[in-house]
């Protein structure tokens, strides 16, 4: 399928161009074809949840693996009871981490509603169920319905966080891209599993643990300790890996000892001023992934990520190590 399509790009970042760009997205994806859309997160790759034909377009344009599933994206809270069938603590936790973060970049993991096809939950009993924020998602999903959407990147590659890293990922494979412009968070949502006896975090995102426990007035299980609940199918997935290598440096005694090499550095706030010898950047949520982009594209030997991990919010934390991997 590579190449057969022409890819167009709808503009919804200027007031001219903004509600025809949505009006023509969601045409698109009412007659079942895949759009890609912005998110505050990152950009997703939409289709109709409802249509296990326009879901199945989402696996091949990916080149995502079929036992992978898809978050369900809704415009508003009030609809997740049409998605979920949450039962015992499950309503209650739901309502208060809906009421607390949604819209927002929180993913919530329910028991499904039979309406959501299989085929968008990897035949899993559960669905994870998001609200975004971004307004241009919010305008297209009240034109649409539940859109799945996973992140709009090849299989393999970093998440998009623009336009054009969609375009340059799926140009040829997707028939529209509707460009909201630059994503203001940079890293995928949160993922709480809330079906088990416990809630658990499958993913972390910028919404951290402390919030989520500090809204639900209790302890999360521990993810690392399994505790018998059922991890995110996507983990076991080799993540993205620049194609340059990634390197942790904390110390400037460490950063000096590096052998010369074609380096791009990102480094937190501490350490920007101590870096005269290389392109420096600095390192945040927001644009981890671009950099990661621009790093390949040109062909540097080494991503330098100068930081203390341990002082660094979790969910960037858990992207540069699995990039480091
Ligand atoms: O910020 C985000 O969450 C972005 C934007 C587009 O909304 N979406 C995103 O989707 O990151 P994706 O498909 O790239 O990642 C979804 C993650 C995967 O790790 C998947 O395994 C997990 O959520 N997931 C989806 N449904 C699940 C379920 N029923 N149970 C456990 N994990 C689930
Ligand atoms: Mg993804």
């Amino acid at each position: 399928m590579e190449g057969t399509l022409e890819t167009i790009l709808l503009d919804a970042t200027t007031p001219e161009s903004h509600d025809q760009a949505i009006d023509r997205a969601a045409m698109l994806l009412k007659q079942g074809d895949v759009v890609a859309f912005p998110t505050e997160t990152v950009y997703g790759l939409g289709a109709d949840a409802l249509s296990p034909e326009a879901i199945a377009r989402v696996f091949a344009a990916k080149g995502r693996p079929s036992d992978n599933p898809l978050i369900v994206h809704l415009a508003h809270p009030s609809e997740l009871d049409r998605c979920g069938r949450p039962s015992g603590d499950m309503v209650r936790r739901a309502a208060l981490l809906a009421g607390a973060f949604m819209p927002g970049p929180l993913t919530l993991v329910l028991p499904a509603d039979p309406s959501i096809p299989s085929v968008a939950r990897a035949g899993l009993p559960t669905v994870a169920l998001r609200v975004p924020a971004h307004p241009v998602a919010s305008a297209l999903l009240a034109l649409t319905g539940p859109l799945v959407a996973p992140s709009a990147n090849l299989s393999g590659r970093p998440s998009p966080t623009t336009a054009r890293h969609v375009y340059d990922d799926l140009a040829g494979r997707i028939p529209a891209i509707l460009d909201g412009g630059p994503c203001s968070v940079g890293i995928e949502s949160t993922v709480v599993d809330l079906s088990g006896s416990l809630p658990v975090i499958l993913r972390p995102g910028t919404i951290t643990q402390q919030q989520i426990e500090d809204v639900l007035g209790e302890a999360l299980a521990d993810y690392a300790k399994g505790g018998g609940a059922p991890r995110s199918p996507g983990m076991k997935y080799r993540h993205y890996a620049p194609s340059a290598r990634v390197r942790i440096v904390s110390s400037a005694g460490e950063y000096e000892s590096l052998a010369p090499a074609e380096r791009l550095v990102l480094a937190a706030p501490e350490f920007i001023g101590s870096v005269h010898d290389a392109d420096i950047r600095p390192l945040e949520e927001r644009t981890l992934y671009a950099m990661f982009r621009e790093a390949d594209a040109a062909g540097v030997e080494e991503i330098v990520i100068y930081a203390v991990l341990d002082k660094l919010d979790a969910g960037l934390r858990d992207r540069i190590r699995k990039a480091a991997e």
